[in-house]
């Protein structure tokens, strides 16, 4: 199991920490790690979401609520985003009172493994770099699934390794050596940019992931990599 610090504390207690730790410096971090192809990366998922016309939406490790922002901008109703991090979710409601959109978002702390939302809840449900950093992503899953209506859609929006050359290689150097480097500095957390590059490493992606959607429930599943495969977009339905 990878974790972000190695103590004895389980990863759901580390992952939390580490967010709260970092979550000042996350979406500065976020944009200028990934030259800002993530702004990019969730306009993809939100341009699939807005296919199936959801009128809400449950927006599962939120974090700071870029993507429950973009969702609102784009014209969902009404966006749901839960998170385990209490400075994430502190951060994500004030750029949320900031924007046009407070009036159809809502965020809470909460763990995606225990969602306090009744079965059959919601059009849609989307992640963002989330999913990997759950404790038990089979629970997780059917977590999501538990409060989807039938036939629903998730969005899941993950980072994945490039194969082909020389992006592989160079994504290599990149992460094992300038990302923990840059993180280090910039969010004075020294294991959470060493523990994001690990965490992609070991985290299935791709058919394995897709194999792992189908298992969990989930229909008509495909995947849309990104950007050299340094993302992957994957889809999948509540079973009828
Ligand atoms: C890399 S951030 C992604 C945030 C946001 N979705 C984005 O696109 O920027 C991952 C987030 O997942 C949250 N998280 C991890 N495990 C979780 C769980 N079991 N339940 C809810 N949130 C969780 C963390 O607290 C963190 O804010």
């Amino acid at each position: 199991l990878i974790k972000p610090y190695n103590t004895t504390s389980t990863k759901k207690v580390e992952v939390r920490a580490m967010f709260n730790s970092i979550a000042r410096n996350y979406d500065f971090l976020n944009h200028f790690l990934s030259f800002g192809i993530d702004k990019f990366w969730r306009r993809v998922l939100i341009n699939e979401l807005l296919k199936y016309k959801p009128q809400s939406v449950i927006d599962i490790a939120t974090g700071t609520a870029d993507l429950a922002i973009m969702a609102a901008s784009k014209g969902v109703g009404e966006v749901i985003g839960v998170d385990l991090a209490p400075m994430m979710i502190d951060i994500g409601k004030k750029k949320i009172s900031k924007s046009r959109y407070s009036y159809k978002i809502d965020l809470i702390i909460g763990d995606a493994e225990n969602l306090s939302f009744p079965t059959n809840s919601f059009d849609a449900a989307m992640v963002a770099f989330g999913v990997r950093n759950f404790e038990n992503l089979e629970r997780g899953l059917d977590e999501i699934n538990r409060v989807l209506k039938v036939g629903a859609p998730l969005l899941i929006l993950e980072f994945s390794q490039p194969k082909s050359f020389p992006i592989k290689q160079f994504y290599f150097l990149y992460s094992k050596y300038l990302m923990p480097f840059f993180g280090r500095i910039i969010s004075k957390d020294k294991s959470a940019y060493v523990y994001l590059p690990e965490s992609i490493k070991k985290f299935p992606s791709g058919n394995n992931f897709i194999e792992i959607l189908s298992k969990s429930n989930f229909e008509n599943c495909r995947l849309k990599s990104l950007t050299f495969g340094i993302a992957t977009l994957y889809i999948g339905h509540k079973l009828c």
